[in-house]
């Protein structure tokens, strides 16, 4: 019998040489890092051995590892938050851990008992605790990651993974902070398909995305709006998922794509249903996971029906979209004197209510 993942035999080793901390307008979404690391390795003969923390360093892998050939690779975006009385606090763990190992099991890579892994994230976030950063917007970003280290050439499921967990102290996401992003829907390019494995953390499904990313940005815009088939589907944003706010009937529509296997699962796109579900009125809102087109969008900009529209994501948590470049035209999207809607500043502070402690919401903020 393979042994599975247990949070119990977890080793230490503390680092000698700490790092600074720098100070919360330093912080640089994702470029610097903690003290220590969380690893766990995995073969196919013995299962899940001794989970270690032991000071951030450089991984030795064959150069043959099929993580390099074959994109057996996979990640996850968490974040510890630091409440007003100082205490640590995980959002929804648990939503990504399901997530991980829905995306480990896709690809073949060994799957964990949940829970065990949230236990081991806990102790490295309390081994690293000095780098969460105090204040409203910050937090320890923390990036689960697995990967398959078989040494070979061979296409076939790895023999041998890695577990590893890093983590960075973050601010906002983007450099501009929470103002609105330009967005260039895609033409001819697609992220992912009905079948495919776009609603899974692959980062397979991210450098592709970065050549259109990049051209767009040539024009001025932040992000590509990814659209599907020959409709024009939307889909989602490819680091975050995309919400749009329809005036119908009286009432308004709050509208995001559904989980058809185009978009990723987000932990943060479920928590705005849910709240919107629970906290809107019936009377007034209609809370949609369906498909719609952009054509659908530019019809309700054009008629001042487009009330409002962000993306929602862990990084990002939730951002203004206030502009949509499709096929030379221009979408604008109302953000108002604020710079933001009405809804997008409610769920962001919804969110971060309950990411900081402020208030309680089922069990979704999970302390340390
Ligand atoms: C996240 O929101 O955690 C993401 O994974 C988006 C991006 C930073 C890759």
């Amino acid at each position: 019998m393979t042994a599975g993942l247990d949070a119990s035999k977890l080793e230490i080793t503390k680092a000698e040489n700490l790092k600074p901390m720098l100070p919360n307008d330093q912080l640089v979404f994702g470029k610097t890092f903690t003290d220590h690391m969380l690893e766990i390795e995995w073969t196919k003969d013995q299962g899940w051995g001794t989970p270690k923390i032991s000071p951030y360093h450089n991984l030795s892998l064959d150069p043959s590892a099929v993580v390099f050939h074959y994109a057996f690779e996979l990640f996850e975006g968490m974040k510890a938050f630091r409440d007003a009385e100082g205490k640590i606090r995980l959002f929804r763990p648990d939503m990504n851990m399901i997530r991980m190992n829905k995306s480990a099991a896709r690809i073949t890579l060994p799957t964990f008992d949940d829970e065990e892994l949230i236990k081991l994230i806990e102790k490295f976030v309390l081994v690293d605790e000095r780098f969460v950063p105090k204040g409203e917007g910050y937090s320890l970003y923390l990036r689960p990651t697995l990967i398959g280290t078989t040494a070979s050439l061979g296409v076939s499921a790895p023999d041998r993974a890695l577990l590893y967990v890093i983590a960075s102290p973050v601010g906002p996401y983007y450099a501009t902070g929470f103002k609105p992003v330009s967005l260039e829907a895609s033409e001819n390019l697609v992220r992912a398909w009905p079948g495919g494995v776009g609603d899974k953390k692959l980062g397979a499904n991210y450098a592709p995305c970065i050549k259109p990313q990049l051209e767009a940005a040539a024009r001025g815009h932040q992000q590509n709006l990814w659209l599907f088939g020959e409709e024009g589907y939307v889909t989602e944003v490819g680091t975050m998922n995309a919400f749009f706010v329809f005036e119908a009937d009286g009432k308004k529509e709050l509208v995001t794509a559904p989980l058809d296997g185009t978009i990723l699962e987000g932990v943060t796109r479920d928590s705005i249903l849910e709240l919107c579900r629970e906290r809107l009125p019936s009377s007034e809102w209609t809370i949609s996971e369906r498909p719609f087109t952009i054509k659908e969008v530019k019809e309700n900009a054009d008629a001042g029906k487009l009330v409002e529209a962000f993306g929602a994501g862990t990084a990002a948590i939730v951002s203004p979209i206030g502009n949509i470049s499709w096929k030379g035209n221009e979408i604008k999207v109302p953000v108002g004197s604020e710079g933001t809607g009405e809804l997008t500043k409610t769920v962001l502070d919804w969110i971060m209510g309950i990411q900081y402690g402020k208030e309680t919401f089922k069990n979704w903020s999970r302390v340390v």
